[in-house]
């Protein structure tokens, strides 16, 4: 059967990253009876250059007709420092979110025992910690309105939500808590945001229905500092579009390494599945670029898009042992480390292995 996976590199170590994780699949396909068909469209600072828009109309039709989305990173320094610039890459990716309804972005922080001493924090703090986040994607301060006073001298973002948006996400949280250790933490500022106040209120009359699952409610100032306190408290963390973007950046510094980590952005038609760390411009063409976040992306794709369990834990797996074997990047070890490609074959290999154990 086939499968067709938009493939959008982006920017900055995209391509790089993209190329191991593809390499993975091609096992896969070549063990299975799915075949990944992989179309390229652009997208990003990339797309600005070629087509003069980040998310042009051939990616939107490309997207819509596919199985599911891998993306890359998108982001170029050029247009960081420039306030004025007109068109931003990250306003492709802001669109695509919200033109694919791409509602809620979910992203697993989990420390590998391999890892452990690479974290800035202590080992005994760290250790057991597993967590995901569900991070509202396509609402709040991101996409409410906005502008600027002709004199330039204020400007404003409004934060907004609706009970149905919050319902959606919530909806999954507690089916994802149920399935792991059924504990949910709602992060919000609700002694201080209207908004916030509505997530709570939604949440509690929801958890009445989940009545397994223990809810407990944190303040995001609060939240930011127990993640790095006591991260191996957290079960299913549940958020809002600007604190879950702020949030997810703090946890992924727990794991070592911001490299190792993947995410899956959730639409009812169509998912899209990337690596959290970015376009990381300064190793751009080096083959230095750690590839295991892309690659537990499209680990992530297979088991939540296509139901294949196995191959994902596969996937998994592989990417495991390449960490206990040393087969890491220099993010890991600074000193004795593997190419971009070398840790990528590595994996596809070791995928190969597993298929025929
Ligand atoms: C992320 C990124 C994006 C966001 C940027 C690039 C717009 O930081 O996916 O977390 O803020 O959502
Ligand atoms: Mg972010």
């Amino acid at each position: 059967m086939d499968k067709n996976i938009a493939v959008l590199k982006g920017d900055g170590i995209g391509p790089e990253v993209m190329r191991e994780a593809l390499k993975v699949l091609n096992i896969v396909s070549e063990n299975s009876n799915i075949n990944f068909v992989f179309n390229d469209a652009l997208v990003g600072a990339v797309a600005i250059e070629k087509e003069g828009d980040p998310f042009p109309k051939s990616t939107k039709e490309l997207c819509k007709n596919s199985d599911a989305i891998l993306f890359g990173a998108i982001g170029d320094p050029k247009f960081d420092n420039n306030p004025k610039a007109k068109v931003r890459p990250e306003d492709g990716l802001l669109e695509m979110r919200k033109f694919l309804g791409l509602y809620v972005n979910v992203r697993p922080v989990k420390t590998y025992e391999s890892l452990l001493d690479s974290s800035p924090l202590k080992k005994e703090i760290i250790s057991g910690t597993d967590f995901v986040v569900y991070r509202e994607l396509t609402g709040g301060i991101y996409f409410g309105d906005k502008g600027i006073s002709e004199d330039g001298n204020s400007a404003y973002d409004t934060c907004s939500y609706n009970v149905e948006e919050i319902e959606r996400i919530s909806h999954l949280a507690f089916k994802e808590a149920i399935n792991r250790n059924n504990e949910l933490t709602l992060v919000d500022k609700a002694n201080v945001l209207s908004t916030s106040r509505l997530w709570r209120e939604t949440v509690q009359r929801l958890a009445k229905k989940y009545n397994n699952v223990n809810v407990s409610y944190l303040f995001v100032d609060n939240a930011a500092m127990k993640i790095i306190t006591n991260p191996s408290e957290f079960d299913v963390i549940l958020t809002e579009n600007m604190f879950g973007d702020i949030i997810t950046d703090e946890a992924s510094v727990i794991t070592g390494s911001l490299g190792m980590l993947p995410s899956a952005s959730i639409g009812n038609e169509i998912s899209l599945y990337e690596p959290i760390h970015g376009s990381y411009p300064q190793a751009s063409g080096k083959n230095i670029a750690n590839p295991m976040a892309m690659i537990l992306s499209a680990g992530l794709m297979l088991d939540l898009s296509f139901g294949m369990k196995k191959e994902s834990e596969f996937i998994n797996k592989a990417v495991k042992e390449a960490l206990e074997n040393g087969i890491v990047t220099e993010d890991i070890n600074n000193s004795d480390n593997f190419s971009t490609s070398e840790v990528g074959d590595w994996i596809a290999k070791k995928v190969r292995e597993l298929y025929l154990i």
